[in-house]
């Protein structure tokens, strides 16, 4: 196995090993996540290892992207343990930022933007995505990478992610990932082990109704008589997208039609 990631909670440190790995001409790819991670993760680490030479995975569970207190109190943190999951995917550098780090404005300065931003999830999440604009921003500009790796499950982060790089010229491309599921077909996540056995087994229904429906207003009518809270389904070009509640837990996904 290779050598343990080296961790960085001090950003200073990451600036000087920035310097050196750019001045050695290495390409570097970045995979920003809120920790707890999981096979979905992985495969973003394993493309970028194929891909660059050196891969950095961030840690940081954003508090700016959470409209709801109780969601980020309730968010899993498993530190030691995705050390040791970064260790097997032969992560390089580790980087797990404080607030303060972060927001050294406190959040005075803030990424928006004005349209697909408030559709969808942004329509139950008042606020979401100009947290996480603003923190990949911060994250992109950090770490300078030459790729950076989202998953598909959060189409539309991936999709405003895409629009900020270009409308802010920034140079990382961004590089889509297909979603991982379990074997029943439940997307991972990292919520998913806030679900009780019960929701956890209702919740395979979901991707199984937005697959099978002929219509988003099918699977939303479906989902409803499964005993799911919908927030939104939607049929957006090629994809259907939706958001539901099952057991207290929110659960996105989306698959193509
Ligand atoms: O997808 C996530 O885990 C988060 O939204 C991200 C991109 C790491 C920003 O906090």
């Amino acid at each position: 196995m290779a050598y343990a990631p080296v961790v960085i909670t001090d950003l200073k440190q990451w600036f000087e090993k920035r310097h050196f790995i750019k001045r050695q001409g290495k390409k570097i790819g970045f995979v920003p996540t809120m920790g707890a991670l999981h096979q979905g993760h992985l495969s973003l680490l394993e493309k970028s290892r194929r891909e660059n030479e050196v891969t950095v995975l961030s840690i940081y569970v954003n508090p700016t992207q959470f409209d709801n207190k109780e969601d980020l109190a309730k968010y899993p943190l498993t530190l030691e343990r995705d050390k040791t999951l970064a260790h097997k995917a032969e992560v390089d550098f580790l980087l797990a930022p404080t607030f303060e780090q972060i927001y050294p404005d406190k959040y005075r300065y803030k990424v928006s933007e004005s349209d697909f931003s408030s559709k969808l999830c942004g329509s139950h999440r008042p606020g979401h995505f100009d947290g996480v604009l603003t923190v990949v921003m911060k994250l992109l500009n950090i770490v300078q990478a030459d790729r950076a790796y989202f998953g598909e499950k959060d189409f539309q982060q991936l999709e405003l992610v895409r629009g900020m790089v270009e409308a802010f010229f920034l140079t990382t491309e961004i590089v889509p990932c297909p979603i991982v599921r379990e074997e029943d077909g439940l997307a991972m996540s990292s919520r998913n082990v806030n679900l009780s056995a019960e929701a956890r087994s209702l919740a395979s229904r979901f991707p199984a109704a937005l697959r099978d429906s002929l219509s988003a207003s099918e699977a939303k009518a479906r989902l409803k008589l499964e005993g799911f809270e919908v927030d939104y389904v939607e049929d957006i070009g090629t994809r259907r997208l939706g958001a539901v509640k099952v057991g207290g837990v929110r659960l996105i996904d989306n698959v193509e039609r």
